[in-house]
């Protein structure tokens, strides 16, 4: 089932082709302050749901980790150690070239879609992606390809943008709306990234309908938790043994 994000890009239609460009060419575009704008749009909010992600993800056990969507290296920078490969995986050059100014050689870096995993069967043990995979024009296949690269007993773990509970809409309504779009104008210069931003959040499935999506890519004992009333949702799942 293609999801009604893979053909649209803000409010305009386009093909899945025209998506994956367009979407590609905002994260190259708003690399350089990406992580400034996170702290301004989310009130420095964001630092909060990562820490609780990061906690979560590094209690699992295994060597292979793998961040795919790992943009600047936020989440890979905290899975680093020596009993550890970790591997950062975009399609953004210039969102993977800071996390290498971090990183170093510290880490892998692919240049890949959450579509089309450069990586064989059965191989990771840790899979995580935060904010990342509402980018993607095929949601469906991109969990299906973490399903196949995890490992029998292998862990999935997706931080992401939800749907917040009824009473808060109208003000995160408000602050996305209007706030958003005239931040990304003022820090990032690129006002039509953060309006893509605000409708790729409205347009990605709520908490249930994204677990009933893992569970049909094959994973198991989805679960998940919402963060700050549902604003954000962590999303947890395994691979059958
Ligand atoms: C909002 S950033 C998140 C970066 C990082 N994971 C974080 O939490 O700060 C989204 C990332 O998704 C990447 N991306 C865009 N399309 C993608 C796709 N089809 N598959 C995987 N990653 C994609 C972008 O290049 C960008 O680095």
């Amino acid at each position: 089932m293609t999801h009604r994000l893979s053909k649209t890009f803000g409010k305009s239609r386009v093909t899945t082709e025209q998506r994956e460009k367009l979407v590609r060419s905002i994260f190259n575009r708003v690399a350089g302050r990406y992580d400034l704008m996170n702290d301004l749009m989310s009130m420095g909010i964001h630092r909060v749901w990562k820490h609780r992600f990061c906690k979560e993800i590094n209690k699992a056990s295994g060597k292979v980790f793998v961040d795919l969507a790992g943009g600047t290296g936020d989440i890979a920078s905290t899975m680093i150690n020596d009993h550890r490969e970790v591997t950062i995986i975009d399609p953004s050059i210039e969102m993977m070239r800071i996390a290498e100014t971090r990183l170093g050689n510290s880490c892998r870096y692919l240049a890949a879609t959450a579509e089309d995993i450069p990586l064989p069967d059965n191989s990771v043990d840790v899979l995580t992606i935060s904010f990342g995979i509402r980018n993607a024009t095929d949601i469906s296949k991109s969990l299906q390809e973490i399903s196949r690269v995890l490992k029998p007993g292998g862990h999935f773990y997706c931080l992401e943008f939800s749907t917040p509970y009824a009473w808060l809409r109208p003000f995160y309504n408000t602050w996305s709306r209007i706030v958003i779009p005239r931040l990304g104008a003022l820090v990032a210069g690129h006002p039509d990234a953060y309006t893509y931003l605000i409708e790729s959040i409205r347009e990605f499935p709520a908490q249930q309908e994204m677990a009933e999506m893992i569970t049909s890519a094959g994973l198991n004992e989805v679960s998940y938790s919402n963060l700050s009333f549902g604003i954000a949702c962590i999303h947890r799942a395994s691979k059958t043994q």
